[in-house]
This record gives C-alpha cells, sequence and structure tokens, in this order.
C-alpha cells in the first residue's frame, strides 16, 4: 500500500514537472515579440501622411517611439548604421510598434563623392547594423544630403526616398517652427522630414502629432504609403501623387 501511494505520489510530480515544463514552453514562444506588419492602407482614399526621422538612433529617439505609441502613430527611421550599435534597444522596438526602420547610410557621408564600391558598402553595412539590432532589414535608403544620381542609384540598389515636405529642422532648432511646418505644411500623400537628433524636434513631436490628427490625416510608414506602387530600386520618390509616386527631378 505504501509502495503504491509512492509511486502515485512520484507519477502526479512527474505530471506536475511535465505541465510546469509545458507551460514555460509555452511562455518562451509568447516572449518573442514578433514586428507589427505594414497595415493594408489605401491611401488614395485615407489622407495618409509618412513622417521620417532621419540621423538616428540617439538619445531622444526613445522619447519620439513613446510619443508615436500615445498617439497611435506610425513612423519611418532613416537611420546610420553607425548610431546603430550605441542604441540596440531603441532600433529593436521600432518594427515591434509598427516604425519602419530604414537605411540612410552608415557615415552620412555625400554618396555622389564616393566610389560605386564604397556605395555599396555603406548600405551593405548598415542594412546588416539594422538587421541584427531588430530582426528586419531595411526595404529603402534615403540618400545624406538627397544628394544622388544614377551612378549611386544604381549602386544602391533599394528605391531612395526623399521627402515632400523639408521641416529644416536642423537649421532652426526650434519647437515653436518645428510645430508650424510639421502641422501645417503636409499634404495628402506626403513625406515630411525631421531629425530625431535634435531635442526641439522630439520637443514638438507631441504637438505635431495633434495637429496633424486634428487635421485629419493618418500616419503611416513609407512602405505604408506606397503599398501597391511600383518603386524602382535606384529611383527617387518624393511622395504619394494622385498619379501614384511623384518621381524626384
Ligand atoms: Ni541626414
Amino acid at each position: 500500500m505504501a509502495v503504491l501511494a509512492a509511486a502515485g505520489c512520484t507519477g502526479q510530480v512527474d505530471e506536475r514537472r511535465a505541465g510546469a515544463a509545458r507551460q514555460q514552453v509555452a511562455l518562451k514562444k509568447k516572449a518573442v515579440p514578433k514586428p507589427l506588419p505594414p497595415r493594408r492602407m489605401d491611401c488614395a482614399a485615407v489622407k495618409c501622411l509618412a513622417l521620417t526621422f532621419d540621423d538616428g538612433p540617439g538619445e531622444y529617439t526613445a522619447r519620439v517611439l513613446d510619443d508615436l505609441r500615445k498617439a497611435g502613430a506610425r513612423a519611418t527611421f532613416y537611420m546610420l548604421g553607425q548610431n546603430v550599435g550605441s542604441h540596440p534597444d531603441v532600433v529593436r522596438r521600432m518594427p515591434l510598434e509598427g516604425h519602419e526602420v530604414a537605411n540612410h547610410s552608415w557615415s552620412h557621408a555625400d554618396m555622389t563623392g564616393l566610389s560605386s564600391g564604397a556605395v555599396r558598402s555603406e548600405v551593405r553595412r548598415t542594412q546588416e547594423a539594422i538587421k541584427r539590432a531588430s530582426g528586419v532589414a531595411p526595404t529603402s535608403f534615403r540618400p545624406p544630403y538627397g544628394s544622388t544620381d544614377a551612378r549611386v542609384g544604381k549602386a544602391v540598389g533599394m528605391p531612395q526616398i526623399l521627402w515632400s515636405v523639408d521641416s529644416l529642422d536642423w537649421l532652426h532648432r526650434n519647437v515653436r517652427k518645428n510645430v508650424r511646418a510639421g502641422v501645417s505644411e503636409p499634404e495628402k500623400g506626403g513625406v515630411v522630414l525631421f531629425h530625431d537628433i535634435h531635442k526641439p524636434t522630439v520637443t514638438a513631436v507631441p504637438e505635431i502629432l495633434a495637429g496633424l490628427k486634428k487635421r485629419g490625416f493618418t500616419l503611416v510608414t513609407v512602405t505604408e504609403l506606397f503599398q501597391g506602387q511600383r518603386l524602382d530600386p535606384g529611383g527617387r520618390y518624393t511622395e504619394l501623387g494622385e498619379k501614384g509616386p511623384t518621381v524626384a527631378q
């Protein structure tokens, strides 16, 4: 009888252990966060706008992510490969919160002054750094200073996304001017250029988000904005126009 009881007891313990192990496996599976995929947007009908933040990640980028989350807005971050290693956690957050990681070269050099091999290296190293930090590889490139040409485009091998609204935040470094530009200048289908490395820009973000919402904009990523549109590798685009992507002049 005692033997039987002991055997029964052991069996229960084994079962409990197996249950706990199963639960742990389930928890582990659940604990691996997945990037939020791009939403299906009909930006011909919806008043879409893509906010983009360049030259980071930096010390203020996490604050931008917090503010975007509070506002339920998505954005695209054109990052420098050389900055990614100092802020891997921030880069990791981006796709998990629905934002788009994008390539702005490694060193912010003027690509037209580099050899094609050097351009390819700038792009590739940045792709690798962002992929390593976030698990996601960028699908678009923004040339530093907007400076590019056909040869650079070919070496880049990805669509090059410029902008339709330049906030000039890097020049003014002024919260009020950032808010004014960020809220009043954008039009449907636009791409707005900001820099998340400047404090007055980051300070302006909550007010810009509120103002754009009031104007009826849905804030989308670059991929969401151009969804269903044909973007050629090396092509240069500034916004989503009435007839599709607008090619830069
Ligand atoms: Ni830049």
